[in-house]
């Protein structure tokens, strides 16, 4: 066939996918081009706003490295990242909500000891944070793996810090025989997602602001259970309404209460007000994945 015009060049772009072997890419490539071309229909580009397209997108992934991630953070805003994550993790009663991951993980985060403090040198308020971690039946999850990591008082985490000597404010935990998780840290701030590059120049010709409100990222990895990537949040942060990445969820954000100085729940004296957040996170079952039957 030949002559295509805008009306009859989807379906003939579609039927050339016809002999694709995996169904999986086939209904891939044809949801993508019938939805791109019909993108391209509603908003009729000039060729001019074409060659921006073209010419943001190579930008964008010229700032990847292996440090940044600018397509990643282009799906955080875009709401993209949210939506996986909400497809992937559809809400098992009981158990707690999922979010993204964002930038600021590191693998293999240093290890602590329960009721360690992972403060470093960083200055602000003291909070103390420990719960339990539970499977959805409501045991307790011996010896789990819980990675947290947050901003600091100003909105930094360490990695955007390149004075910090050692990684701050983020650490590796296990959780007891209790299935129990205790640490000390500082309260972090809201921050703004890096807006330096291509996604910052998207939000900022849209009148977007790049903020997240205050929270705290946990990863939590158990023997038999799904991985759960979640982080809670400040009560009363500015941004909880308007988040960049759309992560906010209302069962994840918290009331870290404010605590005259005196004695801590693992009996540490503390001489100046400080924050307490006892919270417990609860783990859906590994989704067992079922084999072909054999043929
Ligand atoms: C974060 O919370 O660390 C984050 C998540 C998505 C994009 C940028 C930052
Ligand atoms: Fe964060």
């Amino acid at each position: 066939m030949r002559d295509f015009d805008e009306h009859n060049i989807t379906a003939e772009v579609i039927d050339r996918y016809k002999d694709t072997p995996d169904p999986r890419l086939k209904k891939i490539m044809t949801s993508l081009v019938q939805h791109l071309h019909d993108f391209v229909r509603d908003i009729e580009p000039t060729e001019a706003e074409w060659a921006q397209a073209i010419d943001y997108l190579t930008r964008t992934g010229k700032l990847c490295t292996d440090k940044r991630q600018e397509f990643i953070l282009l799906s955080d805003t875009l709401g993209v990242s949210m939506l996986v994550d909400a497809i992937n993790h559809r809400f098992a009663p009981g158990t707690t909500e999922s979010t993204v991951l964002g930038p600021f993980y590191v693998q293999n985060p240093p290890e602590a000891a329960f009721g360690a403090d992972i403060r470093g040198g960083a200055k602000g308020e003291p909070l103390f944070m420990e719960g339990t971690i539970r499977s959805v039946d409501g045991t307790p999850v011996a010896n789990a793996i819980v990675d947290v990591w947050h901003s600091d008082a100003e909105g930094f985490y360490d990695v955007q810090l390149p004075e910090l000597e050692e990684p701050t404010l983020r650490a590796r935990f296990h959780t007891d025989a209790q299935g129990r998780y205790r640490f000390w840290t500082i309260m972090p701030r809201y921050y703004p997602i890096p807006y330096d590059g291509t996604v910052g120049e998207m939000l900022k010709a849209t009148a977007r602001h790049p903020y997240r409100p205050a929270h705290v990222h946990f990863m939590i990895i158990a023997d038999g259970h799904e991985t759960l990537v979640t982080h809670v949040f400040v009560s009363g942060d500015q941004y909880l309404d308007s988040d960049a990445v759309f992560a906010v969820k209302n069962s994840l954000i918290r009331d870290f209460t404010h605590e005259a100085p005196g004695v801590a729940p693992d009996g540490k004296k503390v001489d100046v007000p400080w924050r307490k957040l006892q919270t417990d996170f609860v783990l859906s079952r590994a989704v067992v994945k079922k084999s072909a039957p054999a043929a």
